[in-house]
């Protein structure tokens, strides 16, 4: 059987398709003509059926046009969609625009107001920078902290006398393992060691700034969520004069030259040998008064050689690394230096107070 159609009204098929495909000026215009001009129903799909009764050389052939027909006026269609819907969506943004010119009659919101950072905020950022000066890294750790990290790792096994100065909130987190919030920073020594030991990459120099929780009553010297910042050193040769050296270039780059830090022997279960250091009182210079209880000294923090026990827990071997550990109240620190009466002022968040810093 001779087929229906040629070449030639193929051909005239795709131009007058694309042409009506062009046309349409919508979407909605668009959408019928899919299966008006390419379907199983149009013209194409009728001739295609044509294709089985013909011989092979002529069904190859018109085969071949019928599809290229198809290809066309597909990528005719797809064209034509993208087109539309990229004016559509021009057309619906520009609908969406804010005529910011007609809200000309609304009154103008006043004068903005700029704050700045909170005084605790910035003590720890000024802290950061004395201690990057001095070759330091910073990390931070999380605030809730396992009972190991806590406690444990840091030479303080269950039933400690040591525990009870931190006895502190537990958070329930089931049988197996107790969660605290944290009662100091120095869990994040023990993270920073595990973390080297199996990166391999000691030396640490590390200040770890963050909050910690105690369970205290809050008065005019305790909050019961305050800050520390915690100083680590692990290196090979490392011993106490490295770390009263750190303590009293801290104090001096902090504090101003004229305030010395001095140690105290004191105890912390992940130290040996512990102490406690103080220094001159920013008050009276060191003149004794009220505020140092006639000292002339005020206690800013703890420090010590880091323990073997705490080494062992962590599996840093002894006989080649050493290091030291410090840790002390940010809080403390923007007291001291600014006298504040009061330090529950820094949570009250009055702006009055606030502002003046
Ligand atoms: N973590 C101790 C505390 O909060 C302070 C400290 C830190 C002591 C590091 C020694 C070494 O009281």
């Amino acid at each position: 059987m001779a087929p229906s159609f040629d070449a030639a009204a193929v051909a005239a098929h795709v131009a007058d398709a694309e042409a009506r495909v062009q046309a349409a000026a919508t979407l909605a215009a668009l959408e019928p003509l899919d299966a008006e001009l390419a379907g199983r129903r149009s013209v194409l799909g009728a001739w295609h059926r044509e294709l089985g009764g013909l011989d092979e050389a002529e069904r190859k052939a018109l085969g071949r046009l019928l599809h290229e027909a198809t290809q066309s006026i597909g990528a005719a269609l797809v064209a034509r969609r993208d087109r539309l819907e990229a004016d559509d969506l021009r057309a619906r943004l520009d609908a969406d625009r804010l005529a910011l010119d007609e809200l000309e009659d609304l009154p103008a919101a006043g004068p903005v107001e700029r704050g700045h950072r909170h005084l605790v905020t910035r003590t720890r950022d000024e802290l950061e920078d004395v201690f990057v000066a001095m070759g330091f890294t910073v990390a931070e750790g999380p605030e809730v902290e396992t009972d190991w990290y806590n406690f444990e790792a840091l030479n303080i096994p269950p039933g400690h006398p040591a525990r009870t100065m931190h006895d502190t909130i537990y958070v329930d987190a089931g049988p197996a393992e107790s969660v605290v919030l944290r009662t100091h920073t120095s869990p994040v020594q023990v993270r920073l060691m595990e973390a080297a030991v199996r990166d391999e990459t000691l030396p640490l120099h590390v200040v770890v700034p963050g909050r910690v929780y105690r369970r205290d009553t809050p008065d005019a010297s305790h909050l019961v969520e305050f800050h520390q910042i915690e100083g680590l050193v692990v290196d090979e040769g490392i011993t106490f004069a490295d770390l009263a050296g750190t303590i009293q270039s801290f104090t001096s780059a902090y504090f101003g030259p004229d305030i010395r830090a001095r140690l105290r022997p004191s105890y912390f279960p992940f130290t040996e040998p512990s102490a406690e250091f103080d220094i001159t009182c920013t008050i009276c210079r060191g003149a004794r008064c009220r505020t140092c209880g006639q000292t002339g000294w005020m206690e800013l923090g703890g420090c010590g050689v880091v323990d073997p026990a705490v080494f062992a827990a962590v599996g840093i071997d002894p006989s080649r690394w050493s290091g030291f550990a410090f840790g002390f109240g940010i809080d403390r620190c923007a007291f001291m230096r600014h006298q504040i009466a009061d330090v529950r002022a820094l949570t009250d968040n009055d702006v009055r107070f606030l502002r003046q810093f």
